[in-house]
């Protein structure tokens, strides 16, 4: 029997850690007598320049000092003693050696009282804490080429269905008009990563509830930084998080009770949370005796419905976003959308699950532009030389993906969308593309990700085009709201394509 996590009120926690950050610095680093880098003067020394991401958003605040002081830009955020340092990194060079070589790594907040940052955070978590480890090797062993396999399976059958109702076509129309599709499309996301990481299915109810869930740790993010008294919604947004997922994990239960032995053969995508209820110390056995005790305890566990949204976050925000910037791209352009289609008809994705090589490019093209994290954070625990600036210690390096990916040294014209930059494969390298970060501590869930994106392009694209109003922009939220980079709503007609057309089906 194991006990359940206890969450920890931590005002007080919070601000001790900010003062000793602050005095480890102050020991550790006369940085005040040395070079740093550049940075834009603080208006407001109590709120460092958090005024300016509230005016201008996170992406738009940071390209405007990157392009205003350079490529690596020292900011400061909250008040001295709080707050962080920042340095905004886009320069590449840069960016890949502290990506690759920094060994550490953590949010850019403290662990404070809710425990959804930090340490123990639901998703980002420090790279020297075991738990990363070990995350990490669950992960992997989910994602291993047979069960990639049987995912592939999955995904096709839950989006074959879903693109029907989402560009749905009656008959004898030639086409449908759907404005803001963004909710329906993260909402299948939302299915198909509860299939494939728990084993079951759930209604649209259900997949809308979880969908919410995504959304809070975004709204938290803001509120931490603007709003004093966000404890209060951390601990109430923690709380939906178990409620949300309880029935869910429920019947992922029962059914791993039921299959018994039987499970690998008959539902191995319940192996991903089998092997965690282990790795985090539950008996398997005791977990469907006839008593409940265990899993009673076991279903008012936090602790596991974090590990379970460490998987659910990306797998829904960062994938969805993805797919929907696509496909505002692919409605601007026919011959591309033709082309993509006749590349996937040819494919067999459930024997070779991984994007064939034109969606590759495109996937790549679109998190250049869109990176759907803001940037990549690593914590400095030793000074160090950075482009020729001393960096002093507990610095937070921040690698600005967006400001990084648009640098027209690196890709000429930047802000044009263009699949064909990647047909060298070099033009990633250098540390100038890293929609997926580089490194040891890059993204676990890569491969996942990029099939699931696949069979979004297979299913819509085998039957449908898209088509995106002549000239509407493409606007995103500068996250706010959500921890990924999303589309505001846009404005989408599905058509039959030709193909469907000219053999009925
Ligand atoms: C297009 C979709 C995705 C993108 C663009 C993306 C991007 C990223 C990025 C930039 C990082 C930061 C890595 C670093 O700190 O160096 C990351 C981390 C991570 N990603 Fe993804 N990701 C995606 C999908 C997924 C999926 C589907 C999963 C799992 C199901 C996943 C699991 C993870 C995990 C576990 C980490 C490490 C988190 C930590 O421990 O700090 N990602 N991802």
């Amino acid at each position: 029997m194991k006990s359940s996590v206890s969450e920890r009120s931590g005002g007080a926690s919070y601000l001790r850690d900010g003062v000793r950050n602050w005095l480890q610095d102050l020991r550790r680093t006369p940085f005040a007598r040395r070079p740093l880098p550049p940075g834009p003067p603080r208006r407001d020394r109590l709120n460092g320049h958090l005024s300016e991401i509230r005016e201008l958003g996170y992406v738009r605040a940071m390209r405007l000092w990157t392009d205003t002081y350079g490529s690596l830009v020292m900011t400061y955020l909250g008040p001295p003693v709080l707050g962080r340092r920042l340095l905004v990194i886009t320069d590449p060079a840069i960016a890949e050696q502290v990506l690759t070589q920094e060994e550490r790594r953590k949010f850019l907040l403290p662990q404070g009282a809710p425990m959804v940052f930090g340490d123990k955070a639901v998703f980002c978590t420090d790279g020297d804490a075991p738990i990363h480890a070990e995350r990490a090797c669950l992960y992997a062993r989910h994602l291993t080429p047979p069960l990639l396999r049987r995912h592939s399976a999955l995904m096709r059958e839950i989006w074959d269905e879903a693109i029907e109702r989402i560009a749905t076509i009656a008959v004898g129309a030639s086409s449908a008009r759907r404005f803001g599709i963004n909710a329906e499309v993260l909402r299948v996301a939302q299915r198909v990563a509860i299939r494939c990481w728990l084993g079951v299915d759930v209604c649209e109810r259900e997949a809308h509830e979880a969908l919410e869930r995504y959304y809070d740790p975004g709204s938290l993010l803001s509120q931490s930084f603007f709003d004093s008294l966000y404890f209060v919604g951390a601990a109430q947004r923690v709380e939906k998080l178990r409620t949300t997922y309880r029935p869910i994990l429920e019947r992922a239960l029962d059914r791993i009770v039921a299959l018994g032995d039987r499970w690998e053969d008959e539902a191995p995508e319940l192996g991903f949370l089998r092997r965690s209820l282990v790795h985090f110390g539950w008996d398997l056995a005791r977990l469907g005796a006839a008593d409940g005790g265990d899993r009673r305890a076991l279903l008012d566990d936090l602790e596991i419905y974090r590990h379970i949204f460490s998987a659910m976050l990306p797998a829904v925000g960062s994938t969805g976003g993805t797919m929907l910037f696509l496909l505002h791209y692919l409605g601007c352009d026919p011959g591309l959308q033709d082309e993509l289609a006749a590349e996937l008809a040819g494919a067999d994705l459930l024997d070779r699950p991984r994007p064939t090589p034109l969606l590759g490019r495109c996937i790549k093209e679109t998190l250049r532009l869109h990176p759907e994290a803001i940037g990549v954070s690593r914590y400095l625990d030793q000074a160090r030389e950075l482009g020729g600036f001393h960096v002093p210690a507990g610095t937070f390096l921040f690698v600005h993906l967006h400001g990084l990916h648009r640098d027209p040294s690196s890709y000429p014209d930047p802000e044009r969308f263009d699949p064909a930059r990647f047909v060298d494969p070099t033009a990633a390298h250098g540390g100038r593309w890293a929609g997926f970060s580089l490194g040891r501590m890059s993204c676990t869930g890569r491969s996942f990700a990029e099939l699931h994106i696949s069979h979004f392009c297979r299913s819509l694209l085998a039957r449908r085009r898209a088509r995106v109003a002549a000239g509407e922009p493409l606007l995103d939220n500068d996250y706010q709201g959500s921890v990924t980079l999303q589309p505001r709503p846009f404005e989408v007609e599905f058509e039959w394509s030709r193909m469907s057309r000219e053999t009925g089906v």
